[in-house]
Parts: C-alpha cells; structure tokens; sequence
C-alpha cells in the first residue's frame, strides 16, 4: 500500500510517495517517488502515479497469436478493413475502413497528435497537400533515386521488390526460389498524374517534404525557436511492386511524421525516458550477433546508439506504443547497416515488431542532417536559413530525428496485442486501450420494452455528446455482449428492473466480465475517467452475477 510522507530538510518541507513491502518477515518502507512541496501537489501526484500503476499491473499481455490472413478475415467480419473496391475483385494494395477501422484509425492518428503535439511545446503540426509542385520531388531526391529492384522467382514466377543491395542475395519470400538477375530492373516507387491537361506531377510518397518546404513559414508564423518539430499527418502514395500482408504493405497508406530541427551539433537537453527494450546495431548484425536488451539510456552511453536525439527520439516513440497498451516484449529497435540508408539518411534506427511474419519496421527514425532543406534552398533559390540569437549568424538546421510511423501499421499492432480469444466466453476479445477502441460504451435495454427503452435511449443521447456510444437491442444479453467484446467496446451498461427502482444501471467490463451497478448521475464523470485508463470497477459497487 502506498502513502504520502512529509520531510523537513533544512526547514522546508518536501512530499515522497512511500510504500511498505514484507520482505524476508520485515517490513521494509521503499520511496517509489517525489511528490512535490505542498499537500495538493503531493495528493494530485499520488493519484496520477498510482491509476497509472493500477492500469499497468492489470494489463496481461496475454494476446492470442493469430496470423496475419486470419486477422484480414476477423477485420473484414467485424467492419474494420475490406479490400477496396471488392465488388468488382479489389485492387491490390489498396483497403477500406469500415465502420469499426475508421473509428480506431481516427483514435490512433488522434492519439498520436495528442502526444506528439498537444502534449508538447516544442512541436507544432501542417496539413500540406497530397500533390504539390513536381520540382518539390526533383529537390528532395525522388524523382531520381526513389525506386526498388522489381524482380521475378525463377521457381514460383511471383513479382518481388529487393533493395539494391540485396541482388544477388536475395530469396523469394513465397518459396524460397532465387530471383532471375535477367529480370531485374529499376522501378519507379511514385505515382505519376496529370495536372490540367499536360502538367506532369506526382502523388506524394511521403508527408515529410511539404514540411521541408514549408519550413521558413511554419518558423515564422508559429514564432518558433530551434530546436522544435513540425508534425504531419496524411495520406501517401507508393506504387509498391509486391504489396502483401493485408494492411502492412499498400499502395495507399497514412503516415504520421514529424521533422526535428535542431542547429547543427545541438544537444538533446530533454531527459531520455527510462525505457528498456531489445537493441540490434549494424555492427551486431554484421557479425551476426544477437539483439541485447538494455536501457536505451545505456546504449547511448556505450556508444552504440550515436546520437543523444537519437535515443531520445527511439525512447518516446517505443513509450507511445505502450501507453497505448502494446506489448512491450514485442518491440525491438535496429540500425540501418550502411548499404540500407535511404538516399537522404546518414543514420537511421526502426522501431520493429514482432509481426507474425517476422521483425519488420514499424517506424523509421533517420537522422536527415541539412540534406532536404540545403536541396530545397538549392532547387528554389529560396533562403532557408534562420537566424541564430545565441552565434548572431544565419544557420540552416539539421533534421537530427525524423519519427515516421505508418496509421496502418500502428493499426495493426494494436490489433495483434489486443486480440485475444476467451475460451470460456468462445469468442474473440479486443482488449484494446479504451482511448483507442471504437465504441465507447454499448447500451443494452434488458428486453425490448417501452420502460426500459426510454431510459436506454436517454442515456445513449446523453453519452453520445461525447464518445461513439452504440445502441444494442437486439439478441440475448450473452449475444451482445461477445458482438461488444470482438469489437473492442470497454464497457456494456444494461438497463434493468433495478434502474426502475433506483436509478442504476450496470456496467459490464469487458476485460474481466465483472459487473458494477453505478446511480445513472455518476455514469459520465466515471466513463470519462475510465476511458482515461483508470479502472471502471472502482466507480460503483460490485455486482454479483451469479444471482442474475
Ligand atoms: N519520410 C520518411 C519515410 O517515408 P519510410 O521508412 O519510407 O520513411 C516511413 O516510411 C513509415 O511509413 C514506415 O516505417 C511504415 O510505417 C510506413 N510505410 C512505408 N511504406 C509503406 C507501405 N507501402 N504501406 C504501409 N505503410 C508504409
């Protein structure tokens, strides 16, 4: 049980958050953290410590695994992706959300901006365009060096992309076949379109360089001082050779990026999260060594990550992930070995997970130093530099950390880590983050009948100002609570003869199937903390389901 102590140093008092702990037959009393120099502070601060704490221990990474064909099937059954356009046989790499996938997607790109931008003061957020000036993809290197070696299996025939490095090396990823060098030759990653009748331009393939070009803008409107960040979200184009593993690899996908600039040689002067998660450098992996987990912390100190940003940078993205309820022992970050780096990158660090189909990116992090802003400067003509208070000189900044995650791929590690399959309850579970799950509540009149539908139908108006609520009144209890559970839905209230009696209804946790009853003016200020995080069973009193 942890409690709040006051200490007297040197006359002023200071607050800790103690805990006792029976060791060996002793209790010994261990301080987990400072809490400030008031009560207040001291009493908020316990509070956000200890939901946070209660909401880790109750999380059981205890996911089901389940392949990457098998989840396409459930996202398809339950509405959250279909291959685009189905009706007339799909198009390969291109998807569509439905009812449940946009909702989750919008609650991942949400999120991710809550925390990236809102949540900081040094990042500010554009929305460019998805086509732009086509010189835009001449600067920055596209239009010349963004492509892959398309190449056909000897064995199976199947089309495969191989970065340049790889041919030769490279095996079919169907059967194992090697690739035919005969065939293999350069593919343009960008697609082209017409703009008006004759203007050749391109989809962008990424957000990132409507931030590069914006850059002296953004500066100045937003009044902002290095180092600082620009943050985008939005769509991205890639005319993929072989797009395969449902939603992993498209042809049309979002990203969620941000550019880092900071003067060149800055330090990072942020605290490095404390963050442990295993490490692969290009030296492990050229000689063919294992991953080691260790702090990130240490891994800058012994100098296998370079940069201070970098494993800043590597530490808040990892830290993202699980505080949206990830399974951190799915995570590992690896380093680019030299012949990997993309044409603008001089280092670069992926977030990988553990996909069913092996370690894989989820999230690239390169060090771009002043390569696209000195291109633009170059291509345009236009001054990129901004001037230095502290060295009285124009500098161009450098991009020392490019955070770029894909919308999809978030998506579906959220999915994997979440889906779990109850065999007592024979049906699926997503046990996702309530922030991120669809629906927020479903609202369950007992029976089909006027009393009860009145009081379902007010409180769904009432909580549906808010959050995605859904109104489910049709089947048995157990029929809509398992329909609840495989969309993710935290929470099922259900409006029973007791709410005729004293205004109570009961809310069913999805996670452990308990129940509470909760006086119907105390249901929003208790969704809204549970949707927080915070656990739904310690806002009313518990209900014994046995006697229902
Ligand atoms: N601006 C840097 C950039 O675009 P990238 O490594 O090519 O770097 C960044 O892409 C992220 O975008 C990847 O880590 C991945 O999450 C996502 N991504 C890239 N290509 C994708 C594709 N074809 N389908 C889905 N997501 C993709």
């Amino acid at each position: 049980m942890a409690f709040i102590v006051k200490k007297k140093i040197k006359g002023n008092e200071y607050y800790y958050l103690n805990e006792n702990k029976r060791v060996g037959g002793k209790v010994k009393t261990k301080t987990l953290a400072y809490l400030g120099k008031t009560r207040k502070d001291a009493e908020k601060k316990m509070k956000e410590i200890l939901s946070k704490t209660d909401a880790k221990e109750e999380k059981e990474f205890n996911q089901t695994k389940v392949s990457i064909e098998d989840l396409a099937t459930f996202c398809k059954r339950k509405g959250f992706v279909y291959p685009s356009g189905e009706i007339y046989g799909g198009l390969a790499g291109f998807w569509d959300f439905g009812p449940l996938g946009v909702e989750l997607k919008n609650n991942i790109k949400r999120e991710w901006w809550k925390y990236h931008v809102y949540q900081r003061r040094d990042v500010v957020g554009i929305d460019g365009s998805i086509i732009t000036n086509p010189k835009v993809w001449k600067a920055s290197g596209h239009v010349d060096s963004f492509s892959d070696v398309f190449v056909i299996c000897v064995k199976c025939k199947k089309p495969s992309k191989i970065d340049k490095a790889e041919l030769g090396k490279a095996k079919c990823d169907f059967c194992g076949g090697d690739f035919d060098e005969k065939t293999a030759r350069e593919f343009k990653l960008m697609f082209k379109t017409l703009v008006g009748e004759d203007t050749e331009s391109y989809l962008r393939p990424e957000t990132a360089q409507l931030i590069f070009a914006n850059f002296k803008s953004v500066y100045e409107n937003a009044r902002m001082k290095l180092p600082f960040g620009i943050a985008q979200i939005g769509k991205a184009f890639r005319n993929e050779i072989a797009p395969r593993d449902f939603i992993f690899r498209s042809r049309e996908f979002e990203q969620m990026e941000i550019e880092y600039f900071i003067k060149p040689n800055e330090k990072c002067n942020f605290e490095i999260p404390n963050e442990e998660i295993l490490i692969y450098s290009a030296e492990a992996q050229e000689k063919n060594q294992n991953p080691e987990k260790m702090k990130i912390s240490d891994a800058l100190k012994k100098g296998i990550i370079k940069k201070d940003w970098h494993a800043y940078w590597l530490a808040i993205e990892f830290k993202f992930f699980k505080e949206f309820g990830a399974n951190p022992e799915n995570f590992r970050i690896r380093q680019h070995k030299k012949d990997e780096l993309a044409h603008y990158s001089s280092d670069c660090w992926d977030l990988e997970y553990n996909f069913p189909f092996g370690w894989k990116e989820l999230e690239g992090i390169a060090d771009r130093k002043d390569y696209d802003l000195s291109q633009h400067e170059k291509f345009s003509g236009k001054d990129m530099k901004v001037f230095d208070e502290e060295s009285k000189e124009k500098i161009l900044p450098h991009v020392v950390c490019e955070p770029s995650l894909g919308v999809e791929r978030a998506f579906l590690v959220f999915m994997f880590d979440s889906y779990f399959h109850d065999k007592k309850r024979e049906n699926i579970i997503l046990k996702l983050h309530p922030k991120l799950s669809p629906i927020k509540a479903a609202i369950f009149p007992i029976v089909k009948k006027p009393e009860f539908e009145k009081i379902a139908k007010e409180i769904y108006e009432m909580l549906r100002e808010n959050w995605n609520i859904l109104y489910d009144e049709s089947g048995s209890i157990g029929k809509r609570y398992a329909r609840n559970d495989e969309a993710g839905t935290p929470f099922c209230i259900t409006i029973d003869e007791k709410t005729l009696e004293n205004k109570t209804v009961t809310i069913r946790d999805r996670d452990t199937a308990e129940q509470i009853a909760i006086k119907i003016s105390e249901l929003n200020d208790a969704l809204k903390k549970a949707v927080d995080g915070e656990n739904i069973l310690k806002f009313g009193k518990k209900v014994d389901t046995r006697k229902k």
